[in-house]
């Protein structure tokens, strides 16, 4: 896989910056990817996982990289996309010196990248690592964090979802809408909440039998059905996938039933081209790095100083940019997928161009 971009290379990635980090006494092996810095220091958490191999680690450092380049793009943030892998076993080999080991080797990149969570790092780790560099965020509440970030990221995407309902039925309204639920964890719990609260009628399914007794217990008028194909197959408006990655396959677009896709989990589509086949049957999917930004959006608040109303308001402008994505969508006759890419696109480039002008 090449590094370096070129115009005549379309294999090549685009990055700026990556960096191999290597302590052995620790056994730190770590990749930070720096896709841009056009809108500010680069932030995205560090993955701490066993890759398969070197290989492994890199083209996924140098895909979530990218990926949250655009994520924070779209969110309105003055902050760039990046994102670190650690390679390795955190059961295994994580240790306080490791992680300060890491720590280090982000705070010699000088606020070029700022770290936080990702699978198999906690907001612990964030707070060891925090002893070695300044650049980190998603902090525990006693070192000034944030604290659950699941919280915003549902409230964004229900605000998704209100600019999805208005664009295919005409007001930004879930009321009297049936919405699918497919995971009853952090995020899906308190989306069930804002949705049942707007008048919508919920159908959900977790794999987890303590997510379903706590919504049994919870809200009693919620249907639960078997598993996610049977949501899929369900008479549902939206469909809302809140659980893993690759919701939307081959198999689960032929079936579905909803008009319109909003959702928190991470990699909807299970490979390039499921847009085109949601677009051609009429069903109207929000991406999913668009809607599910309220969580990068309150780490990124965290690193003013935190205030939960002003990272709320951020998030509820989620649907501003929902509705942007969709309105370019119908303009330029694209899925609003092709439409989110575009438009994180201009951004980067329009306002990443300003530091041409000079200042002093
Ligand atoms: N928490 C955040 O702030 C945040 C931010 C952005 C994106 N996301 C993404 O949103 C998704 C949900 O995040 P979360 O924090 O709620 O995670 P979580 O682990 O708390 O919840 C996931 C839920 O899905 C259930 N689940 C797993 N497999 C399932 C299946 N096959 N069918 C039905 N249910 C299944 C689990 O039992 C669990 O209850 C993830 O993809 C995550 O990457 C989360």
């Amino acid at each position: 896989m090449g590094v370096f971009a070129s115009t005549d290379d379309p294999g090549s990635t685009g990055h700026e910056q990556v960096v191999f980090c290597q302590d052995k006494q620790t056994g730190l092996k770590a990749i930070i990817g720096i896709y841009s810095t056009a809108l500010g220091p680069a932030l995205g958490g560090t993955r701490f996982y066993p890759y398969a191999s070197e290989e492994a680690a890199l083209a996924d450092v140098l895909d979530l990289s990218r990926g949250m380049a655009y994520k924070n793009a779209l969110a309105g943030l003055d902050l760039g996309g990046g994102k670190a892998v650690i390679w390795g076993d955190p059961e295994q080999i994580k240790s306080e010196a490791l992680l300060r080991a890491y720590g280090r080797f982000v705070e010699s990149l000088a606020g070029r990248y700022y770290t936080a969570c990702d699978v198999g790092t906690y907001v612990a780790d964030m707070d060891v690592i925090a002893r070695e560099t300044r650049y980190v965020t998603g902090r525990s509440v006693e070192h000034g964090g944030a604290g659950d970030s699941s919280i915003l990221t549902a409230w964004g995407v229900f605000q998704g979802m209100r600019a999805a309902a208005e664009h295919v039925w005409g007001a930004p309204t879930l009321a009297g809408k049936r919405v699918g639920v497919a995971g009853l964890g952090k995020v899906g719990k308190y989306l069930t909440k804002h949705l049942l609260d707007d008048g919508a009628e919920v159908v959900a399914t977790d794999v987890n039998p303590k997510a379903l007794e706590w919504v049994r217990t919870t809200h009693p008028q919620v249907e639960l059905v078997d598993d996610a194909t049977a949501l899929v197959a369900a008479d549902i408006d939206v469909y809302a996938p809140c659980a893993l990655g690759g919701a939307l396959n081959d198999d689960t677009v032929p079936a579905l039933r909803a008009k319109v896709v909003t959702g928190a989990a991470n990699n909807q589509l299970a490979h390039p081209g499921i847009e085109k086949l949601l677009a051609d049957r009429g069903i109207l999917y929000t991406p999913d790095y668009v809607v599910n930004a309220g969580g990068v959006i309150q780490v990124a608040d965290e690193i003013e100083g935190f205030n939960f109303e002003r990272a709320k308001l951020r998030a509820t402008k989620i649907y501003d940019t929902t509705r942007e994505i969709l309105q370019l969508a119908d303009d330029e006759g694209v899925p609003p997928a092709v439409a989110a890419d575009r438009l994180a696109e201009r951004r980067m480039a329009d306002v990443g161009r300003l530091r041409t002008i000079l200042l002093r």
